[in-house]
């Protein structure tokens, strides 16, 4: 997702210290021992983060799918099928650090985050972003099906309360038809509906 490789700072210690106390023990990273468990095609099911920036571009997003598969030990791809108004693709590259089973993510040199504890067969995604002096959080839920328990969505949105982050702004209908998959070239082809790059840019300077 777009919104993903966004202009991203992420600190653990900035992260868990920002969480109030009662919060322990539903918010953390979690170790992750098979890499096949964040491998493979996964759908966005919801999202929260309190950047406007960010917030609005949800305003015309209707799902994505990626697709996270290794390069080499530390490069890994995230291939991502977006719909807004139309169909977008991407495909970014990011490395990836294993602290012990604990997995941090970097993208675009200013992009970091972290896998953090979720229900079984999804993978949340924590990032901070740094924007010129502007700081965003970001936190996305993805599952291997569009399918998911009522009651995990509670838990994301209780996890997204404890962190201090407005509601989820996105949450998936699973009425809305997928992208295809597809060649990344035809992002260059397509009009801008989701640029917030763009928008950061210009709010940085
Ligand atoms: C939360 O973590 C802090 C710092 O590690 C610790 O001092 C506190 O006791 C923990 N609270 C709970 C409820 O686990
Ligand atoms: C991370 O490293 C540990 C060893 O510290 C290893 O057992 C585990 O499989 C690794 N996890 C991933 C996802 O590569
Ligand atoms: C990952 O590998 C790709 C393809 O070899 C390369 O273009 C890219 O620069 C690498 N990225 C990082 C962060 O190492
Ligand atoms: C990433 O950051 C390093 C250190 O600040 C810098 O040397 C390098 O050019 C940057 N790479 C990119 C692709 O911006």
């Amino acid at each position: 997702m777009a919104f993903i490789h966004l202009s991203v700072v992420f600190s653990l210690m900035a992260l868990c210290s920002s969480a109030p106390l009662e919060c322990n023990d539903t918010v953390k990273p979690i170790a992750i021992w098979n890499p096949n468990e964040v491998f493979g095609k996964w759908f966005i099911i919801a999202a929260s983060n309190d950047y406007k920036p960010y917030i609005d571009m949800f305003k015309t997003f209707r799902n994505s799918w990626m697709d996270l598969q290794p390069v080499s030990d530390s490069n890994f791809t995230m291939k991502q099928g977006m719909l807004f108004e139309k169909c977008i693709w991407t495909t970014e590259y990011f490395t990836m650090t294993n602290h012990s089973g604990f997995l941090t993510y970097t993208m675009r040199n200013n992009t970091f985050g972290t896998f953090m504890a979720t229900c079984p067969n999804c993978l949340l995604m924590s990032f901070t972003s740094l924007d010129g002096s502007n700081v965003a959080k970001s936190f996305y839920i993805f599952a291997r099906s569009r399918k998911f328990e009522a009651s995990d969505l509670e838990k994301f949105k209780q996890q997204v309360e404890c962190l201090g982050l407005p509601p989820p702004v996105f949450i998936d209908n699973q009425e809305t038809e997928l992208c295809p998959e597809e060649g990344t070239s035809v992002i260059t082809s397509h009009p801008e509906p989701a640029k917030p790059d763009e928008d950061l840019k210009s709010k940085s300077t």
